[in-house]
């Protein structure tokens, strides 16, 4: 079991990961002080197959607790769903005090997040993530929000939670795409961060989650260490929380393209490195043989899904509309080597433009 601090100032807070902690909930609560009154925040598949253990353990602590059960999935990721919980929460007539533990996924996470910054003017949240994604990524670092008709997060704000709790048993349930998807992300730290984690990855993947359970654990406790220092340093995203877009600025784009249909997001991310990748290489900041490492690392968690009919032009046209974008150049993270990425911001349009139309290519 091992504790990491989010070192925010007044606003700092634990996260707590261990295999079986989802019974120490109650207890781990407790001793924050944080609230007598709870409410869960998840859906219905995740409460059937992991909710008793969490509500025997808040109870066992004298919590009280109320569920609040909102849909499945990333379509449900809106106002609307929002809405559902504030009405929820009205009914509950809870008060400022009251804390929304936010049990689930990335899209559960993001959506009672941002129902807890916002009713009442702020309650107090704490993240208990399901996925692989969740637990490395997502429930870490304050970011909320729900998607609109024209794009996603649109809508949001920086809520910090009080508290993460991660128990990777949790993730023994969790559909082996889901686990893939999170594996890329974890690729995704080793590279700008940490040469270790991507060995630790690359060679213990293929027995996560049920055959080595410490060294899921343990690439768990890796990764989170990672994001909350990261998260510690820049807040806001102004300059350095923008290397966890490793692999993003070209993965997010094959994501609207696709219209979030044919990938996950953690296989558009690893599409993404390796043509960051390939951009590195030619822009003279990354060897063959560390973008080799890279991309090996990446294939062998699964052979990602072919983009075989994609057309590059309307990858790119997304690419256009991105933030990213910025005076006819691109923002891109490269990697130099493992263990350490730059930000580049003036990708120039042309050497985009070749690398995915000579990638999808291929793909062909
Ligand atoms: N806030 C952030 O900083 C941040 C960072 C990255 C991604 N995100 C967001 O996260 C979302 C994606 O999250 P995700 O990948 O966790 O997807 P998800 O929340 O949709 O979960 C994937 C699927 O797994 C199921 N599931 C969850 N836990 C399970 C378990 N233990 N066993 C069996 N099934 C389980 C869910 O019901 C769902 O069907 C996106 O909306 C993305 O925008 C947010
Ligand atoms: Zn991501």
């Amino acid at each position: 079991m091992s504790t990491i601090q989010v070192a925010l100032g007044s606003r700092s807070y634990p996260i707590e990961i261990g295999n079986g902690l989802l019974s120490q909930t109650g207890a781990i609560l407790q001793a924050l002080q944080l609230s007598q009154n709870t409410v869960v925040v998840s859906s219905k598949r995740i409460l059937s197959l992991h909710g008793e253990p969490l509500f025997r353990s808040l109870r066992r602590a004298a919590l009280n607790v109320a569920p609040v059960v909102i849909p499945e999935g990333e379509r449900h990721k809106t106002l609307a769903t929002v809405d559902k919980i504030y009405h929820a929460l009205s009914r509950l007539r809870v008060n400022r005090k009251t804390l929304v533990i936010a049990f689930g996924g990335g899209v559960v996470g993001d959506i009672a997040g941002f129902a807890a910054a916002s009713y009442l003017r702020g309650l107090p949240c704490v993240q208990v993530p399901t996925t692989l994604l969740a637990q490395i990524d997502s429930a870490i670092g304050g970011k909320t929000g729900v998607n609109l008709p024209s794009g996603k997060n649109l809508v949001g704000v920086f809520h910090q939670p009080r508290a993460v709790i991660v128990d990777p048993l949790l993730l023994s349930t969790l559909p082996p795409r889901e686990l893939r998807s999170g594996l890329y992300e974890a690729v995704k730290y080793g590279v700008i961060r940490s040469s270790a984690l991507l060995d630790l990855v690359a060679q213990k993947h293929s027995r996560f989650p049920q055959r080595d359970k410490q060294g899921l654990e343990q690439m768990i406790t890796e990764c989170a260490r990672i994001k909350a220092e990261i998260v510690s340093q820049d807040e806001t995203e102004s300059e350095l929380r923008m290397i966890l877009n490793y692999g993003h600025t070209l993965g997010h784009a094959l994501e609207a393209a696709t219209h979030y249909k044919r990938l996950t997001h953690g296989e558009a991310i690893g599409h993404g490195m390796i043509m960051a990748n390939q951009l590195a290489e030619r822009l003279n900041n990354l060897e063959a043989s560390e973008a080799a490492r890279i991309n090996a690392a990446v294939q062998h968690i699964a052979p990602l899904p072919s983009l075989r009919q994609l057309r590059w032009n309307e990858v790119y046209r997304h690419m256009l509309a991105d933030k990213k974008f910025v005076d006819q150049s691109f923002r891109f993270v490269l990697a130099r080597r493992v263990g350490h990425v730059d930000i580049v911001k003036d990708v120039p349009r042309p050497a985009v433009e070749s690398v995915l139309r000579s990638y999808l290519h291929a793909q062909s």
